[in-house]
């Protein structure tokens, strides 16, 4: 029997009836139409549906949609304001961190949770926020190259 679950996703408060078993990447794509997340393995290996729970990176193939009731959940979709790109997003673009794209969505996700705690993080701690995410087309290089050139880029604004 369905079940009525409150959320806030991406600062919007919803709520929408669920069956029990469904998993939070169900509910953020069929029932609230955010494809942003995408879902990979469904395993718990590869960190594409990584969305933000309370600030947290979280897998949602992994998490049962009813746990998140009353959580704070952002997806990719959240991040921009308007067309205004936010600077990691813009920053996977300037630096080529995008091919497939399907890793990118879970990867910004990471590292805007790796930002929000430590705006200065090293070469070494953005490779280990991002350990959980796989990409199978860039290398990482080019990704981690992007999330250094964003915290620079966010910690300049801050100061402006
Ligand atoms: S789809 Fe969730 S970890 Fe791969
Ligand atoms: S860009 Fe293709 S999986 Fe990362």
């Amino acid at each position: 029997m369905k079940q009525i679950a409150n959320f806030i996703v991406n600062g919007k408060a919803c709520e929408l009836a669920i069956e029990p078993h469904m998993l939070l990447v169900e509910v953020l794509r069929d029932e609230l139409g955010l494809t942003g997340t995408k879902q990979s393995c469904g395993i718990g290996h590869c960190g594409a549906c990584t969305v933000l729970i309370d600030g947290i990176p979280t897998l949602s193939c992994l998490t049962p949609a009813l746990t998140a009731r009353g959580k704070n959940i952002t997806t990719i979709e959240g991040l921009a304001e308007g067309t205004r790109l936010h600077p990691i997003q813009k920053a996977f673009i300037d630096y080529g961190a995008i091919q497939c794209g399907y890793c990118t969505p879970g990867m910004i996700l990471s590292a805007k949770a790796l930002l929000d705690r430590n705006p200065n993080p090293s070469r070494e701690q953005v490779k280990q926020a991002l350990s959980g995410n796989l990409c199978r087309c860039t290398g990482y290089v080019k990704i981690v190259d992007a999330v250094l050139a964003a915290a620079e880029s966010m910690g300049k604004e801050a100061s402006e």
